[in-house]
Formats: structure tokens, C-alpha cells, sequence
């Protein structure tokens, strides 16, 4: 059995049902990431596992032993909120000295055990500082060593990142996955930021809407989707517009599967020369460009074709690969780079 795992988790709250029979399992040392849009429950999920508002019904077990019959405060779990929420008041030593009050710890213990703490987060230096006097990377660092500092079994976070400007979230993103790695510690992280939790996660659980469309490796999830909804949510999807250009390009292609949506990611198609002839198991469409947008370390074509308009994803693009509106262009489409789903949004294998 997993290290904790929730089994058919439903949350009611009085006429909305924010989560509608979740179930997860995740492992010792394991770095789980909670990805999902805007009011799909991420929150509900993760105040449920520390007890701030239990389930309407479900069970939730963390080494072998049934949570929900535990009150909050006498849970072993370490949290990390979005608003920092450090005391101003109090030094950045008795910011994360707090967590161990209550848990009587011997006054010399409460020193190696916070000075450990900080220097896991690289702030020992800064004990005696008041968190005013520090940038918001240090704060939510305060936050983490104060969550770790009680040896918890299990460490949640909500969103740690998302109050930091861009540059320093990748830097303290990479930071978590260290410490984390190096404390063992199994953690369930939340964010909407699709980058990130590919970044950071061993595995990935995407959630929509109160229940979870898949849990995978950040390979599996985004090389892999078994959903339109993932496929959607993690990376860029061109979805194909149904016609006779469409239908075409299945025939040939070989698909004769029927499918209610067909897709194919912009890294998976690429310009060749007109008049060049397609690979085994590939064929050329020819389209007319429409835009192009130039991001450095690759551009973004968007073609016209017979089956809809397509994002082309060029890397590395040199000067003399700019493509302007008007242009004629070749579109190599790959059997294999195509994705199939029905109606419901369930992926389907290519064949059959
Ligand atoms: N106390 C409550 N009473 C009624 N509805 C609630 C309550 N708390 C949350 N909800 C609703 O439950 C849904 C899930 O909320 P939750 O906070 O879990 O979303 P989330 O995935 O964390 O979103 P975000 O990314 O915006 O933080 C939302 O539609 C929210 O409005
Ligand atoms: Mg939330």
C-alpha cells in the first residue's frame, strides 16, 4: 500500500461539489504535483489531507494510519501557503523556532533543529533579521524551513511560487526539488503553472473540474495525454478542423479510424521544401502562412491548410528562416505525431 493515499475523496459544500470521488497514492520521498485550472479543487484536496476541512466521505490514509480520525493539529504534516505568512514581528530563527512550540521541544534541541532548518533553505545567515528586511524569495524560504522544521511525514504546499516574479520562481523551484530531494520528505505540491509541475514533480495528477483526469510521470502527461482535456492544459495543441481537407489527410496518412477530434502538437510538424516527398508513414500539405512569431529560440508559424489553420513550431530559427503572410509553405505531417480523441474527450489509438 502507498505511503498516503485518498480513496474516493468527495467534498460538498452546500450545493457545490468541489471534489467528486478523488483517489490518489502517493509514495515515500515521492515529489506529487496537483496541476489543474482555477477552482478544480486543488486547495479542497490539500486542506482535506491537513484536516483544515475534512471530507464530506472517502478515506485518507498516510502510513497506515487513518487520517480523518485524526484532529488537525496533532497531524505530522508541514504547510507552505502562497501568502508567506510570517510573523513581521518575530526573527527570521523564531519565524521557524514557532512550529516547535507547541511540541515542547527541549530549548537546545529548538536551536540545532532551526539552525538545520535554515540552512536547508540557505538563510542561516539571516537568523536575526526581521522578515521585512527580505525579498519575497526569502520569505516563502522562511515558510519552507518552517514547515520542515517539525520533521513532519508529509509536506503540502499551495502554490509557493505563485507571488515571486518569473525569474526568481524557476530559481526557487529548482531549490524545492533539491531540498526536498535531499530531506526526503514526500510532498504534494500545488500550481496551475503547467511549466512548473512539469519542472519539479515525479509524478503529475491534472485536475478538472472535482475529479482527476490522469496521474503520470511529467513525460507521460504531457508525451502521452490520455485525455483532450491534459493535452490541452499541458503544452499547445493545434486541434484539426473537420472537412474534406481533414479527411483527406487521414486517407493519406492510413487513419481510418473514426474520432471526434484530431490533434497534433506544433513541435511535431515542421516546414520543408515545396515539392519535397513525404517519408514512409508522412505527407506533405501545402498551406498558405498567416502569421509569424519570432521567440528567440524558436518561431511560431501559422499556416492555413487544407484541414485548418496549424501552429508550426520551428526551433532554432535563423534569419533566413522568417516566413511572411502570403507565403506558399509545405507542411510535413507524421502518422505517429497525431493525436485521436472521442467525443468525450477520451484518447483513441490510432488503430482500428
Ligand atoms: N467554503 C466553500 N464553500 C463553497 N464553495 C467552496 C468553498 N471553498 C471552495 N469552494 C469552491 O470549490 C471549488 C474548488 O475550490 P479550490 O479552492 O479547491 O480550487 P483551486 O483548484 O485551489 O483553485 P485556485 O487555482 O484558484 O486556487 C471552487 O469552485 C470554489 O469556489
Ligand atoms: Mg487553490
Amino acid at each position: 500500500m502507498a505511503y498516503l493515499t485518498v480513496n474516493d475523496g468527495v467534498k460538498q459544500f452546500a450545493t457545490f461539489r468541489a471534489l467528486n470521488g478523488v483517489s490518489i497514492a502517493v509514495e515515500r520521498g515521492e515529489f506529487f504535483t496537483l496541476l489543474g485550472p482555477s477552482g478544480c479543487g486543488k486547495t479542497t484536496l490539500l486542506r482535506a489531507i491537513a484536516g483544515f476541512n475534512d471530507l464530506s466521505s472517502g478515506s485518507i490514509m498516510l502510513d497506515g494510519k487513518d487520517l480523518r480520525a485524526i484532529p488537525p493539529h496533532k497531524r505530522d504534516i508541514g504547510m507552505v501557503f502562497q501568502d508567506y505568512a510570517v510573523f513581521p514581528h518575530l526573527s527570521v530563527f523564531d519565524n521557524v523556532a514557532f512550529g516547535l512550540k507547541p511540541r515542547k521541544v527541549p530549548a537546545e534541541q529548538i536551536k540545532t533543529r532551526v539552525a538545520e532548518a535554515l540552512s536547508a533553505v540557505h538563510l542561516q545567515a539571516l537568523a536575526e533579521r526581521l522578515p521585512a528586511a527580505m525579498s519575497g524569495g526569502q520569505q516563502q524560504r522562511i515558510g519552507l524551513a518552517r514547515a520542515m522544521v517539525i520533521n513532519p511525514q508529509l509536506l503540502l504546499m499551495d502554490e509557493p511560487l505563485s507571488n515571486l516574479d518569473a525569474k526568481l520562481r524557476i530559481e526557487l523551484r529548482e531549490e524545492i526539488r533539491d531540498i526536498q530531494k535531499r530531506v526526503d520528505i514526500a510532498t504534494i505540491y500545488v500550481t496551475h503553472d503547467q511549466e512548473e509541475a512539469l519542472a519539479i514533480s515525479d509524478r503529475i495528477c491534472v485536475m478538472s473540474a472535482g475529479h482527476i483526469e490522469q496521474i503520470g510521470t511529467p513525460q507521460q502527461i504531457y508525451g502521452d495525454p490520455q485525455t483532450l482535456f491534459v493535452a490541452n492544459f499541458v503544452g499547445t495543441l493545434n486541434t484539426l478542423v473537420a472537412g474534406e481537407g481533414l479527411s483527406r489527410l487521414l486517407a493519406d496518412l492510413g487513419l481510418g479510424r473514426a474520432a471526434a477530434h484530431w490533434t497534433v502538437r506544433p513541435e511535431r510538424l515542421s516546414l520543408v521544401e515545396s515539392g519535397a516527398t513525404a517519408p514512409v508513414g508522412a505527407v506533405v500539405v501545402s498551406g498558405t502562412v498567416n502569421k509569424f512569431t519570432y521567440l528567440g529560440r524558436e518561431a511560431h508559424v501559422l499556416v492555413d491548410t487544407a484541414a485548418g489553420p496549424v501552429v508550426v513550431q520551428v526551433s532554432n530559427p535563423a534569419l533566413g528562416a522568417v516566413r511572411n503572410p502570403g507565403d506558399t509553405v509545405s507542411v510535413l505531417f507524421e502518422r505517429n505525431a497525431l493525436m485521436a480523441f472521442d467525443a468525450d474527450g477520451k484518447r483513441l489509438s490510432l488503430e482500428g
